[in-house]
């Protein structure tokens, strides 16, 4: 019997550590990471967040120091997101733009700490301020309206830009709001403030520990499917990052991140821009859930879960798991 030998044997590269890094297509830095971080009142308070295993709340002071140890790990950009007093809420969201707000402060703290150090990025929504925890101005019938809310909308902009944000992160999926908001930026000085759009971002399951860590998860009213984006649909998104990028955005956002590299893909192949993926608040529960429950190990799940928006073609990830994987990386 005469023996047949494979031309190829794709095996062969594989064989050793030192030639799987030789040809290792994709790499994951500290500098693609983004790390969200949760404000909450007080003075010293960190605050564990029951459905978040490993992440906390913590106070302007705390938010300070978490922001130094992203600079020493080499992480360039923290998202911030406050969980608004219960009393501060109101039916208009008027918190949203109060230059003494729990957000404006928490800014001002990480800037003053770390100045240009880091950046600074900061989520446009109502949300955190409504006592309906719908992200806009509500009608009589529970719609969200979208013309008068995009107004609201460019004063919580610019309050936060005021405070020294770097980035303005609208995720709230007004029509029309990046233009006016970049509109309003300009107006206003900010030429060189960025915003980066959550332009893809679909109503998802996947948001639960979030709304749990801000607060407005018990009291939302009905859902946000008249604004979000149908988890069925893929052209649909890159309608929206057309006219996003069209508006004056500097970088887009797919969110959640793992349900739709699909998208992240087709954005990346089409537009010029970087495309980030948000690795949201379910996916990061679900892995430390996985983990705990024996599926497999966290750190591994992780990593092949962050370099798989890598593979995609993000130019960075938003995900609770940043420091950590700074860590696995060797930092
Ligand atoms: C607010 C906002 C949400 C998230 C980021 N910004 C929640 C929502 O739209 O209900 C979710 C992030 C996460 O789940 O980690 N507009």
């Amino acid at each position: 019997m005469s023996r047949s030998y494979p031309n190829t044997r794709l095996r062969r590269t594989r064989a050793t550590t030192w030639s799987r890094a030789m040809v290792r297509e994709t790499v994951l830095t500290p500098s693609d990471l983004i790390w969200p971080l949760f404000v909450t009142e007080g003075d010293g308070v960190e605050d564990p967040v029951g459905s978040l295993p490993g992440v906390s709340r913590w106070s302007v002071d705390g938010i300070a120091k978490r922001a130094k140890e992203a600079v020493d790990l080499g992480i360039p950009c923290i998202a911030l997101f406050p969980n608004t007093q219960a009393d501060k809420r109101s039916d208009d969201g008027a918190e949203a733009f109060n230059p003494d707000n729990l957000m404006c402060r928490a800014i001002k703290a990480v800037k003053d700490a770390c100045g240009d150090d880091i950046g600074v990025l900061t989520d446009v929504a109502l949300d955190p301020y409504t006592s309906h925890g719908q992200d806009g101005l509500v009608d009589d019938a529970g719609y969200v309206v979208n013309d008068d809310t995009v107004a609201v909308l460019v004063d919580q902009a610019i309050n936060q830009a005021e405070a020294g944000a770097d980035i303005i992160a609208p995720s709230d999926m007004m029509d029309g709001r990046v233009h006016a908001i970049r509109m309003a930026l300009e107006m206003g000085n900010h030429h060189n403030v960025q915003i980066m759009a959550y332009a893809a971002k679909y109503a998802s399951a996947f948001y639960g520990p979030f709304r749990d860590a801000v607060g407005s998860g018990g009291r939302l009213v009905g859902d946000k499917k008249t604004y979000q984006m149908d988890p069925a649909n893929g052209d649909e998104a890159l309608a929206e990052v057309a006219l996003d990028i069209a508006e004056g955005a500097d970088s887009v956002m797919v969110k959640p991140g793992l349900a739709y590299l699909d998208i992240i893909w087709r954005v990346k192949q089409r537009f010029e821009v970087p495309v980030y993926a948000y690795q949201v608040s379910g996916e990061y529960a679900l892995i430390e859930a996985g983990a705990a429950a024996g599926v497999g190990d966290r750190d591994a799940l992780l990593m092949e879960k962050l370099i798989g928006f890598k593979r995609a073609g993000c130019s960075g990830v938003l995900t609770y798991h940043a420091p950590r994987a700074v860590q696995i990386l060797g930092g």
